[in-house]
């Protein structure tokens, strides 16, 4: 586009966060101009009825038909914030296939269907940003595709959801369970109505895809990823963590692994992990998101912020849409997505990770050794052990080194069936 046409702009969903898109667009569009370099103005917004007002949006822009908006002469960007999967989806490719650049803040989306949404903007020549979809106004994957294109990514370990950070702190400072936190969470607007996208790392599992698709230069959707959420743990397994020192995260961590025969693999996971109190996430507090990147030259690097929220998620979409409309004025396209490493997946059980276990067990002589003898004979070595007595017995609170997942998963179940062990409580896997 070398004419001197403005940049049309479709808007699609107008909910907090098209609220927050709009109304930034508007009050900043004077700065959008100079850094576009051309003017940009929003043709359509598209939702459900049409017929109610939304605040500062004049009536004549507002439409239930996304297709045609979408598909209109004067629309260059779509910028979708909807929401959902099937039907974002739909209105997502139609627009690619008309020649419009997108903008979307939807990581189930992105992480469920990334090849063919690539594909299709490849056909047509068109960009396709996805910066908000993954922990909101923090700029992760721009680094990721530009900062960090000449280096070689090792691991990307992190908080991405905040509702499950609320509430594991929340749990943390005042001793609650999970139920009254999540309630809190729900009371604050941390957490949605159905909260189950979250609290069981869904949402956190399509922000890990979308990492390591990025970090590897490798195809990771939602499916790839191992996932478990924070519903299970309780008020006794965060006073446990906190007496050993650390504190329990709802982590994505992602990394290159090398299997037994040497061959490099990808890994993708979501699980609630204990990490050091002294360690930079046990830090991250309330609905913070915090990023770690660890890149063979450049070392260690940290992304903290908002990772949700109308005008952090505006920030980063309005980020996108900022570059999509310089390169329609311009030309040029934005780096499109890179799977040319191709590296195989891990699965989960052959992942190298850590366990602390905390079981009550007889007190009697032998117990250790037979316990030390269920790691021994799988090749686990234990870091620490150290045992408590308790009022029916005695606390024994293991901590292993780097194992494979499945070896210690093994364990942890073979565990319950001696006779020595009367339960096992807190398996928690552990990092940093
Ligand atoms: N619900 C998410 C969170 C924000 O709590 O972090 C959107 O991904």
């Amino acid at each position: 586009m070398t004419d001197s046409k403005p940049v049309g702009v479709a808007l699609l969903g107008y909910g907090t966060v098209g609220e927050a898109v709009y109304r930034l667009l508007a009050e900043n569009r004077h700065h959008f101009v100079q850094r576009i370099g051309g003017d940009i103005e929003v043709r359509g917004v598209a939702v459900n009825d049409a017929s109610k007002p939304r605040d500062g949006v004049p009536a004549e822009l507002l439409t239930d038909d996304a297709v045609g908006l979408v598909e209109r002469d004067d629309v260059d960007i779509v910028v979708e914030v909807i929401g959902g999967i099937d039907y974002p989806r739909e209105i997502v490719l139609k627009a690619l296939q008309a020649g419009k650049s997108v903008v979307t803040a939807n990581k189930a989306l992105v992480a469920a269907h990334s090849a063919e949404l690539a594909a299709a903007a490849d056909e047509a020549g068109v960009d396709l940003y996805y910066e908000a979809a993954v922990a909101a106004a923090i700029p992760v994957l721009g680094p990721l595709r530009r900062s960090l294109a000449g280096d070689q990514v090792k691991s990307v370990m992190g908080i991405v959801n905040g509702t499950t950070n609320f509430i594991l702190d929340a749990m943390e400072s005042t001793g609650a369970s999970y139920d009254e936190m999540l309630a809190e969470a729900m009371r604050l607007g941390y957490a949605e109505a159905d909260p189950t996208a979250d609290v069981e790392g869904h949402d956190a599992a399509s922000k890990a895809a979308i990492l390591a698709s990025l970090a590897f230069h490798t195809r990771v959707s939602y499916d790839d990823v191992y996932c478990e959420g924070i519903s299970h743990i309780t008020a006794e397994d965060i006073e446990a963590a906190k007496t050993a020192g650390y504190v329990i995260k709802l982590l994505a961590i992602c990394e290159r692994i090398v299997d037994a025969e040497g061959v490099e693999k990808v890994s993708a996971r979501v699980h609630p992990t204990l990490v050091p109190k002294d360690h930079p996430l046990a830090s991250v507090k309330k609905s913070f998101n915090a990023i770690f990147v660890d890149a063979e030259a450049a070392g260690q690097l940290m992304f903290y912020g908002n990772g949700a929220g109308g005008n952090p998620t505006a920030s980063a979409v309005l980020g996108d849409l900022v570059g999509a409309a310089r390169n329609k004025v311009h030309g040029g396209r934005a780096p499109g997505e890179s799977t040319y490493a191709n590296l195989p997946l891990a699965d989960f059980g052959e992942v190298p990770t850590r366990y602390h276990l905390d079981m009550e067990v007889n007190d009697r002589v032998g117990v250790l050794a037979d316990v030390a003898q269920q790691f021994a004979q799988r090749g686990i070595s234990l870091l620490t052990v150290r045992q408590e007595g308790s009022d029916n017995g005695a606390r024994l609170v293991v901590v292993t080194h780097a194992a494979r997942e499945a070896d210690l998963a093994d364990t942890a179940e073979s565990l319950k069936s001696l006779d020595a062990v009367k339960s096992v409580n807190n398996v928690i896997r552990l990092e940093g």
